[in-house]
């Protein structure tokens, strides 16, 4: 099959609705549609977005997606919301992410989808064009778990395990910035447990190969959300920081002793870390605040429960 052979089809606000609403299962008939395979837990798929008319395009054949867009959860209330939230707040806190939004389809609840623009995607000003649509060209990415050779199902490290280490000695090793890459990933450790993120298995940090494949960089975060909001959440962290996996027992020590472990200088990551955990409670006001004035009030009760359960809490209760 080539290009020519493939397609753009314009999707209808109905059928976007359609799919907001359906959640798991008309998600998957839309991916297999599509021949997207996107791993992962929420309902979800690639689509083309055309910025300009602010149309959503179903890419059928070779027709490279733009952007991902994941449904509300059944069980997981808020969770478009609780997404787009921590994400504007790792924004403020310098971690670098991709584009992201809302798409409010009918202003009631479970009528968004969370749009994030890919990052494995890059136009071109020589972008050939499909349909009048500029096709971008595919970037290679790898997630830490395919990097290290671990099977999905041992995404959530065991005891005696340390994907971290690993994913660390990975970046120095392999990338074309590693002294960049290495802070970068530290400062997501550090982000994860202040938001209350336990999902933050080696399924959720990746690898971006450059066009050439002779470039390999951390990708930008995805996949940042508050899961210790939700009650059915586990508060075990998916990487142990210093040998504990509970987010309410990890603290700064914790991070200072796994700063040594993994090679990093004492002066920089205990600066980086209290830089975030200075930062994060205004990081965290203002972007609900954007978000409350695009009226999503439902940001305030999420930015309360992770003032009450994140590790943000945890770190204050230690510290005062
Ligand atoms: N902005 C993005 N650009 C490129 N790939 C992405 C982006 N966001 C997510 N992905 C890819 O899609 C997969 C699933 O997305 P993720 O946000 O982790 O969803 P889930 O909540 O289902 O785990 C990720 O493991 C990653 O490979
Ligand atoms: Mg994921």
């Amino acid at each position: 099959m080539n290009i020519t052979e493939s397609s753009y089809r314009l999707l209808s606000h109905e059928e976007l609705l359609e799919f907001a609403r359906e959640g798991a299962t008309k998600s998957a008939e839309l991916v297999i549609k599509s021949h997207l395979s996107l791993a992962g837990a929420s309902g979800k798929t690639g689509l083309y977005y055309d910025r300009n008319n602010n149309e959503w395009y179903q890419p059928a054949g070779l027709a490279p997606s733009t952007h991902i867009l994941k449904q509300s959860h059944v069980r997981l209330k808020k969770i478009v919301a609780n997404e787009q939230l921590c994400l504007l707040t790792a924004r403020k806190l310098g971690i670098r992410t991709p584009d992201s939004f809302i798409i409010n389809l009918n202003d009631k609840e479970n009528d968004f989808l969370f749009a994030t623009e890919r990052y494995d995607r890059k136009i071109l000003d020589t972008s050939k064009e499909l349909m009048g649509k500029k096709v971008p060209l595919r970037l290679h990415q790898e997630d830490f778990a395919q990097a290290l050779g671990i099977t999905a199902s041992q995404k959530y490290e065991k005891n005696g395990k340390d994907y971290l280490a690993d994913a660390f000695e990975l970046i120095k090793n392999y990338s074309s910035n590693p002294i960049e890459d290495q802070i970068r990933l530290w400062d997501l450790c550090i982000f994860n447990y202040l938001i209350g993120n336990t999902d933050n298995h080696v399924k959720n940090i990746a690898l971006l190969y450059s066009e050439d494949l002779k470039g390999i960089r951390l990708a930008p975060a995805y996949d940042l959300l508050s899961t210790v909001i939700y009650d059915s959440s586990t508060e075990k962290m998916s990487l142990n920081i210093d040998g504990e996996y509970d987010i309410r027992k990890i603290n700064q020590k914790s991070f200072e002793n796994e700063a040594k472990k993994l090679g990093l200088g004492k002066g920089i990551a205990t600066q980086h870390f209290l830089s975030m955990v200075e930062k994060f409670e205004m990081a965290l006001e203002q972007s609900t605040y954007e978000l409350e004035e695009q009226g999503y009030r439902v940001a305030v009760d999420i930015q309360k429960q992770i003032l009450k359960k994140a590790g943000i809490h945890n770190f204050k209760l230690t510290n005062s």
